[in-house]
């Protein structure tokens, strides 16, 4: 039997090279391997977006687009929407009591969201919601509905992971042995850096090259990337390790690197000679994905029928494990022992 793999993503925004090289990557690779199921977490994405459905609805579709760009194949996973499958809600008021507040307070990720969306939580999150507050522990009930035992993740769902088999060992302890401990895989860039330098590139901090955008928007957003500061004519030597647009040539795996690395270090290589050699090799590298994308949004009622019956797979599945959880905490009332 292959071992499960789930992972996904909230539908808020298209994806962009962060989640290529931190996620995506590496979901498709382990697809084959592995029994696959793909989560969009819509429920998730309405924690901090309940007064705008209309968004999450729409990123649904346009999730599932990008997945099936880059690879994600639906012979392979099973993508599916979290909304559908009911028993994610009642596992995640069952391991509702199996977490304390204060332990969801100090969770770094929901932490730090807390702190850079300030218009919702308010400066000192004293808006935070019991269901934003409480979004880990939905997330627990997505791990463990499906058996999963790896979950490859970007950095940031490492606290979500580890809470998640904090839940397990305290389910299996009280009910019995029950369900599966997931273990986070990280890929080998686990965070890719931003184009302003910033340690994270985010859907949201404007600093981000997505798997959709058109050769126009690539070219002026590599232009406008950090470079060394220090470097401020075109011959003046430079250290590429400083420097945005050398750290994605060696993202992309640039066969020409130690030239690049050379002559920027020499002076022989000016700023904008480098960055548009980066913007062709980076258009190079999101054309197959641009390429299925288009298909994918001439065909969409293949896309809808790919969800949906990814959907009623994944269904079928949580029943199975919900089952399970209702006969060993007791829950399984019309059943006879
Ligand atoms: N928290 C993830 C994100 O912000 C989305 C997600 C929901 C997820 N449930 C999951 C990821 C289960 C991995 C496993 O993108």
């Amino acid at each position: 039997m292959k071992k499960v793999i789930l992972t996904g993503d909230r539908p808020t925004g298209n994806l962009h090279i962060g989640h290529y090289f931190g996620s995506l990557k590496q979901r498709v690779e382990m697809q084959y391997d592995y029994e696959t199921y793909i989560i969009i977490a819509d429920m998730q994405a309405l924690t901090d977006n309940a007064d705008n459905p209309e968004k999450v609805r729409k990123h649904v579709r346009e999730l599932a687009i990008d997945y099936l760009s880059v690879g994600i194949d639906p012979k392979y996973s099973h993508i599916f929407i979290q909304s559908m499958i009911p028993e994610l809600a009642i596992l995640t008021v069952l391991f509702s009591n199996l977490v304390t507040v204060s332990r969801l307070f100090r969770n770094p990720t929901t932490k730090a969201e807390v702190s850079t969306k300030k218009e919702i939580f308010g400066n000192d999150g004293e808006s935070i919601t019991y269901g934003f507050l409480g979004y880990p522990v939905s997330q627990a009930a997505d791990l463990t509905a499906f058996d999963c035992e790896v979950c490859p993740v970007g950095e940031d769902q490492v606290p979500h992971i580890e809470q998640t088999r904090e839940i397990v060992r305290k389910f299996n302890h009280i009910y019995g042995e029950t369900l599966k401990e997931p273990e986070a895989i990280l890929s080998k860039t686990p965070r890719i850096k931003g184009l302003d330098g910033n340690e994270k590139m985010g859907k949201s901090l404007g600093n981000a090259i997505f798997l959709n955008d058109s050769d126009e928007v690539i070219s002026k957003k590599i232009m406008g990337a950090v470079t060394d500061t220090n470097k401020i004519r075109k011959d003046d030597p430079a250290n590429p390790e400083v420097c945005m647009v050398y750290y994605y040539h060696k993202l992309l795996k640039n066969d020409n690197l130690e030239v690049v690395c050379t002559e920027c270090k020499t002076g022989k290589r000016g700023c904008v000679a480098c960055k548009k050699e980066l913007i062709l090799k980076m258009q190079d590298f999101l054309k197959p994905i641009r390429e299925k994308r288009a298909y994918y949004e001439a065909h969409l009622e293949e896309v809808d029928a790919i969800l949906k019956e990814g959907t009623n797979v994944s269904r079928a599945k949580a029943e199975e494990v919900m089952n399970r959880v209702r006969n060993h905490m007791g829950l399984d009332y019309f059943e006879s022992h």
